[in-house]
């Protein structure tokens, strides 16, 4: 398929993490038109705005929206980030009840507008919420996804980079599973270069132990945890590792990423969106199925499964 001309990505919700992915779709040139919707219209305006007055700086990328729906209309890809956010503390799984009820609003408006779009979401806890909007439209799994762990993926690049001394581009190793507190890196899989991530020698001349990556995986997994109660949102990396889905799917990429769609008999598990490598593309989300798992790495997806399953049937009531 080529690359879509003239291609539009809307983006639902106006809050810090919905402008922030329009920010760097802008800088990035995600795509030919970003727009930005959200139902409050003083809020979106002004956001556009302010959006809109740099765009001598950002490329060919021009930048609209409003609260009218309308807005939405002809996107080739919509994100979805409107909905509650995390508190200090609190968790994803948390925020599940009340978002749950905005996408079950949300999802039917949105696909009327939009009929032939990609769907990703972005809104917490997004591995739940993509099961749910994925039942209530009937969309093939592969139409709409989550950002799932590709934002976990990249801090956990970024800090074995920093430790290793190469750039992030040279560190292959995934963060899988819920993008959440269940979430663990595929540590059997992972290398730096073609090396094996235990086998790297860093410029200190000394060896990561596995106590040591252990550990960074808890430092990634509680990440966001930490921004919050700094700064009270995370949002500059979560709009680069959304801008960043968009061009994988309207460049049509093929990119290898650990994006979460509802997953039919894939390991083990059936009906519960998870992270995985997935190939994103012009027509979506497509999970490796040649993903290979050491045998407590399979025990740990399963039980991410498991914790996600029990929060969707508990919505499903
Ligand atoms: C993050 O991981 C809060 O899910 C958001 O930054």
């Amino acid at each position: 398929m080529a690359v879509i001309e003239n291609s539009k990505v809307t983006i639902v919700g106006a809050g810090s993490v919905g402008s922030s992915t329009a920010y760097a779709a802008l800088i990035r040139g995600s795509a030919r038109h970003v727009a930005l919707y959200d139902i409050a219209t003083e809020k979106v305006e002004a956001e556009v705005l302010d959006l809109a007055h740099g765009t001598q700086f950002t490329g060919s990328s021009d930048i609209i929206g409003g609260s009218d729906l309308s807005v939405v209309e002809g996107s080739h890809v919509v994100v979805i980030t409107a909905g509650a956010k995390q508190n200090p503390g609190q968790t994803r799984i948390e925020l599940a009840g009340v978002n749950a009820g905005i996408m079950k609003k949300m999802m039917p408006q949105l696909l009327e507008a939009a009929p032939e779009a990609i769907f990703v979401i972005v809104t917490n806890p997004c591995d739940v919420l993509t099961v749910l909007a994925q039942e209530a439209t009937g969309l093939p799994p592969e139409r709409i996804f989550a950002s799932g762990t590709v934002l976990d993926t990249s801090r956990l690049r970024w800090k074995l980079a920093e430790r290793a001394g190469v750039s992030t581009g040279s560190v292959h190793a995934y963060i899988v599973g819920e993008h959440g507190d269940t979430e663990f890196p595929l540590w059997s899989r992972a290398t730096i270069g073609t090396v094996p991530i235990l086998d790297w020698v860093t410029p200190a001349g000394d060896r990561m132990s596995a106590a040591e990556l252990d550990q960074i995986a808890v430092d990634v997994r509680d990440a966001a945890y930490k921004v919050i109660q700094g700064k009270g949102a995370t949002n500059y990396a979560i709009g680069l590792s959304s801008a960043r889905i968009i061009e994988a799917i309207l460049h049509d990429e093929h990119a290898v990423m650990p994006v979460s769609a509802v997953l039919r008999d894939f390991h083990g598990v059936d009906r519960v969106a998870l992270s995985v490598p997935s190939v994103v593309s012009a027509t979506g989300a497509h999970p490796v199925r040649e993903t290979q798992f050491a045998s407590h790495e399979l025990d740990l997806f399963h039980r991410s499964a498991e914790a996600l399953r029990e929060v969707a049937d508990s919505l499903r009531s």
